[in-house]
Parts: C-alpha cells; sequence; structure tokens
C-alpha cells in the first residue's frame, strides 16, 4: 500500500511533530488516532527477544516474556557463517511478528578493542570485514520478516566505563579503518531500519549531536534511509540533535525535549523543515511494519533446537591431541557449576528470560556413562574445600575429567569493564588440581571475552564456547561426544597475558577522554605485526576432521584498483568425518611500513563430506586493498605488488599469490621549498619535469665525473645517494647541490605551475 506520508505530516501540529521524535515510554513511540498513526513497541535484542510486558528498564532488570536465548554475538561470530547468522535473524523476526515488536534492537557491531570491555559478549569481532559481515547476515534474516533492526551504537564505543560522558580519541584513519567499517557494510548492504547512536563523544562531539557521524558519513556517503534512535538517555541538547541527524529520542523524555524542539522551531534556531524530515523518516519505518504486518506462529522449541544448531557451528575447538571427541561408554566426570547450570549470556540490557535451558549434565546422562561434582561456586571467589574435593575424587575415578569454567555474571556486564583477564582464582586452581589426578583432561569455556589460561600447555583439549545461548549444554556435549563436529574460528585473539593487548595502556583512559593510540593496530592487525606469541590467534580453530588446501587461482595478474579480483581456491577433506571449513582470505599491502602484515578482506565456509573437494570463489574490490588516506578524505590504493593468502588462521597462510595494482588516484601534492624530490618524483605529474631539473642541475655544477675513491664509496654507497635524495627537500639542493635562491624559487614556481 502506498501510503501519503508527506501528507500525513502536513496534518500533524508542530506539538505533534515535536511528539513524534520520542518515545512514549520505555519501549513504545507515540500514536495519534486521528492520523492513522498506530503506537509501536521496540524491544531489545539482539540475540532473542526481551520485550518488557510490564515496567521497563533498560538494564535487564525487570523481567520480560519467556523467550528462546541464540547465542551472543561473540560466538556466532565465530562461524563466520553469514547464512547462519540469518537464518537466526529470520527466526528473531518471526518471533517479534508474533509478538508485535516493529523493531529489534541490534545487532551491537562495536569492535572489541580490549578484552576488558564488559559488553564484548555483545559484539561480534576485532575486525571490522568479520563485524560487518555478520552483522548485515543478522539485519538481513530480520528484516525480510518485516521488522526492522537497530545497528548499534553508532560509534566508537568500546567501552563500559564512563560510557555516557567519556570521548572516544580515534585518528580519522582507524575510525574510517576500524571503527566505522563494521557499521558501514551493513548499512550499505543491509539497511537496517534504524540505527542506534552512542553515548560517548568522538573526537569531544557526543555521538548524539554530530553531524559529520550522523549526516555526513551516515547518510550523504553510506546512504542510510531509516532513522537514528538515540540509546536510552543518550541525548544532550535535543535540538542540536537534531539537527546533526537523530530523529528518535528514546526513552520518553517527559515531554521536557519535545518542548524545546517546538521552542526551536517558535524562535527561528531550527527549521521546521529539518523536524518535517525526522517525523517522515520515523514515520516511513513505522508504516513499513504496519503494512508488512503478517501472521506469525512461534514454536520454542523449534528455535531452541536452532540456537543449539548455531552454538554447535560456532563454538571452537582451541586444542585436541586426541582426547576427544569422548567415547560415552567410557567413565567421564563433568566438573563445575557450569556443567549443570552453564552460563550462557551477558548481563544488561540483551538478557533474556530464556523459557529454558539445557545442561551439559542432564544432556549427556541421557547417552553417555558420567558423574558430576560441582566443583567450585560463583557467589563469591572462593576455593570450596569440599566442592574441590569431591570433584578430584570424582576426576580420580573416572576415565576422564571435562572441567566447565568460566565468567560468572559478575566477571563481566553492560554498565562495567573488566579488570584483569584471568577466571576466578577459585576455578584455576580446580582445574590445577584436577590435572594432578587426571591426566586426561579438558577444560570447556564459558565466557564472553578472553580468559588467560596458565593450565593450557597442561589440558588435553580445551572447547570454547563463549556466551552460547540457551541451548548451550546440549551443543557442548554434542561437540564433546562427536554427534557434532566443530567448525568455528576465532573473531578475536586470545593473547596469553592482558598487558600484551595494544590498548592496554590506554584503556579504559582517565573518563574524560580514552586516547585510541594503537591507530589501526587493534587486535591481530598488532599481534602479527609485532610478531608476537600469542595463545590463539584470530582465525583459529580445529576440527576433528582434516583439510587441505590447492589450486590458488586470481583471474588476473595485474589491474587498476577499479577492477574485481575473483579468487579461487580448492578445499578437500583428508579425514574421515563430515566437517566444515572456513576459508579466510587475507591480502596484505605493499605499503608494509604503514601497513599491518595482511587483512581478513574475505572468508567463505564449506561442508564437505570425507574426501570430497570443493573450488570456493571469493571476490575483491577496491576497498580489499584500500587504506584510509587522511590528505584526501577517502580510501586510496597505492599501487604495487599485493599478495593475497588463505589461511587456516591469521597466522596459518597455506597459500598465496599476487597482483599488481595501479592506482587511478593521484595523491595531492603539496609544492613549495619543502616538498621532497622523492615525493616529485614518485608524482605522475611532477616526475619528469624533476627528473630532467636533477639532470641539469648535476650536469651544471657537478662538473667532470671524477672517480671516486674506494673510502669514499665506502662512505656513501649508492643506496644511501638514492634515500638522501629521496628524502631531500627541495630547499637542500641549495646546500648540497650549489643552487641560488633565485633558482630555487624559480624550481618551486614552475613545479607548483605544472601540478
Ligand atoms: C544499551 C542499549 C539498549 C538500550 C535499551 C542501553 O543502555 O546501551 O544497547 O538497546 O539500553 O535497553
Amino acid at each position: 500500500m502506498e501510503r501519503n506520508i508527506k501528507a500525513i505530516i502536513q496534518d500533524m501540529t508542530l506539538e505533534e511533530k515535536a511528539g513524534m521524535c520520542s518515545g512514549k515510554d520505555f519501549w513504545r513511540l507515540k500514536s495519534i488516532e486521528r492520523l492513522g498513526i498506530p503506537e509501536v513497541m521496540v524491544s531489545d535484542g539482539p540475540h532473542g527477544m526481551r520485550k518488557q510486558a510490564e515496567q521497563g528498564d533498560h538494564l535487564g532488570i525487570n523481567d520480560s516474556i519467556e523467550a528462546v536465548c541464540f547465542p551472543t554475538a561473540c560466538a556466532t561470530a565465530c562461524s563466520f557463517d553469514r547464512d547462519l547468522l540469518k537464518e537466526m535473524g529470520t527466526a528473531i523476526g518471526n518471533e517479534c511478528q508474533a509478538e508485535n515488536l516493529s523493531v529489534i534492537l541490534g545487532p551491537a557491531v562495536n569492535i572489541k578493542r580490549s578484552p576488558l570491555c564488559g559488553r564484548n559478549f555483545e559484539y561480534f569481532s576485532e575486525d571490522p570485514y568479520l563485524a560487518g559481515q555478520m552483522a548485515s547476515a543478522h539485519i538481513q534474516g530480520v528484516q525480510s520478516q518485516g521488522i526492522g533492526t537497530s545497528l548499534k551504537h553508532f560509534a566508537a564505543n568500546n567501552q563500559e566505563y564512563r560510557r555516557m560522558t567519556c570521548s572516544s580519541e580515534v585518528s580519522e584513519q582507524a575510525l574510517r579503518e576500524i571503527y566505522l567499517a563494521a557499521f558501514e557494510t551493513p548499512v550499505k548492504e543491509a539497511q537496517p531500519k534504524t540505527v542506534m547512536c552512542s553515548y560517548n563523544k568522538i573526537n569531544g562531539t557526543f555521538a548524539s549531536e554530530d553531524p559529520w557521524l550522523l549526516t555526513k558519513v551516515l547518510r550523504d556517503e553510506w546512504g542510510f534511509e531509516g532513522y537514528v534512535v538515540s540509546d536510552w538517555g543518550a541525548v544532550n541538547d535535543r535540538v542540536e540533535a537534531l539537527k546533526a541527524g537523530l530523529e528518535l529520542e528514546m526513552p520518553a523524555s517527559n515531554g521536557t525535549n519535545d518542548k524545546k524542539i517546538v521552542e526551536a522551531v517558535k524562535n527561528g534556531t531550527l527549521s521546521e523543515d529539518v523536524l518535517d524530515r525526522a517525523v517522515e523518516r520515523i514515520l516511513r519505518v513505522i508504516f513499513d511494519y504496519v503494512d508488512h504486518k503478517k501472521e506469525a506462529i512461534w514454536d520454542k522449541d523449534e528455535d531452541h533446537k536452532l540456537a543449539q544448531r548455531i552454538e554447535e557451528e560456532s563454538a571452537i575447538l582451541l586444542k585436541n591431541d586426541g582426547i576427544l571427541p569422548i567415547c560415552p561408554e567410557k567413565k567421564a566426570a563433568l566438573i563445575g557449576l557450569f556443567a549443570e547450570k552453564p552460563r550462557f549470556q551477558g548481563g544488561g540490557s540483551s538478557h533474556i528470560n530464556s523459557y529454558k535451558v539445557s545442561s551439559a549434565v542432564k544432556e549427556a546422562s541421557a547417552f553417555a556413562n558420567v558423574v558430576y561434582a560441582q566443583g567450585y561456586d560463583i557467589k563469591e571467589d572462593k576455593i570450596d574445600e569440599q566442592l574441590l574435593q569431591e570433584a578430584v575424587e570424582a576426576a580420580r575415578q573416572s576415565e576422564y575429567a571435562i572441567v566447565f569454567a568460566g565468567l560468572p555474571d559478575s566477571f563481566e556486564s553492560e554498565g562495567y569493564d573488566r579488570s584483569h583477564m584471568r577466571l576466578p582464582n577459585c576455578q584455576n586452581h580446580l582445574i590445577e588440581e584436577i590435572i594432578k589426578v587426571q591426566p586426561n583432561t579438558v577444560v570447556v569455556l564459558h565466557n564472553g571475552s578472553p580468559v588467560e589460561m596458565p593450565w593450557a600447555d597442561q589440558v588435553r583439549g580445551i572447547l570454547e564456547m563463549y556466551l552460547g545461548g540457551q541451548a548451550v549444554g546440549a551443543a557442548a556435549v554434542n561437540l564433546l561426544y562427536g554427534k557434532a563436529n566443530p567448525c568455528g574460528k576465532l573473531a578475536e585473539t586470545i593473547p596469553y597475558h592482558l598487558e600484551d593487548n595494544p590498548s592496554y595502556l590506554n584503556f579504559p583512559g582517565d573518563g574524560k577522554k580514552v586516547f585510541y593510540q594503537e591507530g589501526i593496530y587493534v587486535g591481530y592487525r598488532y599481534y602479527d605485526k609485532k610478531k608476537m606469541p600469542v595463545r590463539y590467534p584470530f582465525g583459529y580453530g580445529l576440527s576433528y576432521t582434516t583439510f587441505e588446501y590447492k589450486d590458488l587461482k586470481l583471474d588476473k595478474e595485474s589491474m587498476k584498483d577499479t577492477d574485481k579480483l575473483i579468487v579461487s581456491v580448492t578445499v578437500k577433506n583428508t579425514g574421515d568425518r563430515a566437517g566444515k571449513e572456513i576459508v579466510e582470505l587475507y591480502v596484505s599491502s605493499p605499503n608494509q611500513a604503514v601497513r599491518p602484515v595482511r587483512e581478513l578482506k574475505n572468508f567463505a565456509k564449506v561442508l564437505l563430506q570425507p574426501g570430497e573437494e570443493k573450488e570456493i570463489t571469493m571476490e575483491l574490490e577496491k576497498r580489499s586493498f584500500a587504506e584510509y588516506n587522511e590528505e584526501l578524505h577517502d580510501w586510496y590504493v597505492p599501487s604495487g605488488t599485493y599478495t593475497v593468502s588463505i589461511g587456516r588462521s591469521s597466522r596459518e597462510m597455506e597459500l598465496e599469490a599476487c597482483v599488481q595494482i595501479e592506482s587511478t588516484t593521484v595523491l595531492p601534492i603539496t609544492i613549495n621549498a619543502n616538498t621532497t624530490v622523492g615525493d616529485l618524483m614518485r608524482n605522475p605529474k611532477t616526475a619528469e619535469f624533476i627528473m630532467t631539473q636533477m639532470k641539469k642541475i648535476q650536469e651544471v655544477l657537478g662538473g667532470e665525473e671524477k672517480e671516486e675513491s674506494d673510502v669514499a664509496k665506502e662512505a656513501v654507497s649508492d643506496e644511501m645517494n638514492q634515500a638522501m635524495m629521496d628524502s631531500m627537500p627541495l630547499r637542500a639542493l641549495r646546500s648540497f647541490n650549489g643552487l641560488d635562491n633565485e633558482a630555487l624559487e624559480e624550481l618551486v614556481k614552475q613545479l607548483k605551475e605544472i601540478q
């Protein structure tokens, strides 16, 4: 149905229009009956519905309706599976249809700058390409059901400490390449109905009132068509926010900010057109939902099963020296409270009231020979001698010990950051005591962000479940016993120590500002450049089968930066069980002095039966090779030879091929007496001229060529000569080549003319 939204707006009073720009209460937008504008409700996500029936709050305090908690983003990102994320989004969208929710808030796509961010469990990755791809798929899934999403928290919201006032001080390059890039792809590819601006400031300006962020970048450059909603309570100055491009304020401001909008229009400080445009954007999303409303049936049990499958395809097998999968006949001691009551989601606004939770103990007991011992408590981090001894005994009397460890709720949550990267001491101690009596020990982890693993070399297997949703118990059991084959890979690096992390010296800042000093060297971009040993690298994960890579082909040897490059590679399952492999494609820039060793630019996931092989094709385009150039304020691909690598992780390259790329962009060059000869020689416009001039200068001033003595040759090599010339400013030609001031001025003048 075609709606004449502009006509509706014309019929609205100024007060009604201002009122439309803020919520009715915590979760609902306002209705205007006489104009047929219905009341619609939004609700938290991202990994399931948190529809609050009664009193609203944004911290997960009051109960919401019973729903299904899917695995959180820290887990699902490790699936590297766009189709899976889409499937999850579709199921969530369908649930929202059934429950009359117009928008489900999420996905959250902020980059994991530090392992300490309390909200890392809700975020996808340290890598913007992966985060962007996962978010796009999630959005496409939800929105395929006629439900809107809210891509959040835009932008540079990478910590919880003082999140409502702190300023993230980030270079333009790091913002573009790392922090904004994670939002850019989902906006361009999946067009979320709404984007949620973050609480924090960016380089001194609140995200909620930053016209550069909310209008220039988001709308003018990326083509965003929906409305921007404030994070709950993120509005600082309502009128400035509206002008900058923030349409909807949530939750309700009790009418005070609506009045400010009315006043501003009346006193001429806010154009009514800006208000009309905001209302139009909000109404379009409301009616898009209303006009696509459909009957939906929500089957909780089906969604629970899906949550389990998603988790099985997301969990990461970090270590296996042949101990896994376990044979069900052999007696295994399942140890640790999380074996019985898993930690499967994080605290705060994304907290879901799960209608059921699967327990590993119960699931395994159905078919395997197991005993259970609690081992530790999570109320406080204290060694409970009795629980410890019971667990050690159970381990001693079994053939295997499987310790379910992880972070309790109090260790990580929305609202505050972690202060260290360790598991509770009582859990580390338990693992150490178990290892002493049981050599066949496996650790299963439930955590939203990496933990240090001091026992990693002494256990025989490690399975990382992250916060795996309400079906995590069943998923863990299926993976441990080989009913499912692990196929996730890490979406973030697990460093040995917190101190290794590139943000360590600048996290979380002094509360007023946090300096992103590491620039673009976030996560593996840093660890790999520093060749720093890490516990497990980005992109790493094992399977119960093995894969071989061969026949890497590029469809071109050379190309312009505007061309596309098709990359193909064959993957073969060389083991004896079916499995899925994630094929990671990395690109290395020739500009190694200032670039990461390599960066993830595409990936594919493929299911292979034993002995089966398939050719995978992936595409690369200008952005796959580009760096953000702060002089151009744009993306730029320096000419040169780029290496395309296929890896099992960011550290294990299997195949490599090269492509020669010619840039179609000429970098601007500022010409004055301090411009270097090297820059002039590299610039296509000035290269020939400067070469001729240099020759002339040499001829006129250099005199007869003299045979250099051996000592002179030793002192000044050709390489040194070349390097000196390359970085020599024009003015130095006076000192070293005898040019007088007049000649120098003339040279600069001529160069300016031909530029
Ligand atoms: C969180 C958002 C959430 C909102 C509504 C805020 O505190 O940062 O992610 O969507 O509350 O609950």
